[in-house]
């Protein structure tokens, strides 16, 4: 299995492995997150921030099996709103393996993959929501315990985890602030449909 930079034309390959991954109408949500994603990167918008620059906003990797894209990850810019100034973090999401490659250690590979990467570029946080069960095999922790505030009270607090890369300072503390892709598209946490 090799893990690489995703290319332009693996992207209908992404789009089908997150509809098989995810499944039904929130495999379609997922699709077209990460197809918004790509289109409102802020390096290829006018937008300019306050925050220090990531040298590439989004990272997008695969996991390639015998010429298939059989896993995939996207590491996308986010802030996090720091008493002393906007820092850029960024948040893992999505991930998905393909049904069939499943417990073979390919979204594992995947996460570790992006965080090296990250790491080396000097991003100093990674955010997820998620099952801490799988994340915390990966390093992650839970963000509320590490002085970091959830964008959203929807967001139940064992699920808002955050990784420490090197380039973490320890007055780097705050509420974690999704991209406007992420609320343009109602992706953050869960809806209760029950209310
Ligand atoms: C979650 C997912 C990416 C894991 O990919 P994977 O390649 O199977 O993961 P790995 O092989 O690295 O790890 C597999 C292990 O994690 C466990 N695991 C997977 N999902 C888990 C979860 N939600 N909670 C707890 N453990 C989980 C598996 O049981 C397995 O355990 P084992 O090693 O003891 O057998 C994959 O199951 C998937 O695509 N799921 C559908 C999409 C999804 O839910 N994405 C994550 C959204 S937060």
């Amino acid at each position: 299995m090799l893990i690489r930079d995703e290319r332009l034309d693996d992207h209908e390959a992404v789009r089908s492995l997150h509809r098989r991954a995810f499944g039904g109408a929130h495999g379609d949500v997922v699709a077209g997150l990460v197809d918004a994603l790509r289109r409102d990167d802020p390096a290829t918008s006018s937008a300019s921030s306050t925050a220090s620059s990531m040298a590439s906003p989004v990272a997008s990797f695969v996991a390639e099996e015998a010429g298939d894209v059989v896993g995939h990850v996207m590491f996308s810019r986010c802030l996090l709103d720091a008493p002393r100034r906007l820092v850029e973090v960024a948040s893992l999401s999505p991930l998905a393996v393909d049904p069939r490659q499943q417990r073979r250690g390919v979204g594992s590979a995947l996460i570790h993959h992006g965080l090296r990467d990250l790491d080396k570029r000097g991003v100093p946080l990674v955010f997820l929501e998620g099952d801490p069960r799988y994340y915390s095999r990966a390093g992650f922790r839970p963000a509320v315990e590490h002085g970091f505030r959830k964008p959203s009270l929807r967001i139940p607090d064992a699920a808002f985890q955050v990784v420490m890369l090197s380039g973490y300072e320890p007055w780097m503390a705050g509420t974690f602030v999704y991209s406007d892709t992420f609320w343009r598209l109602d992706c953050v946490g869960l809806r209760d449909e029950s209310t």
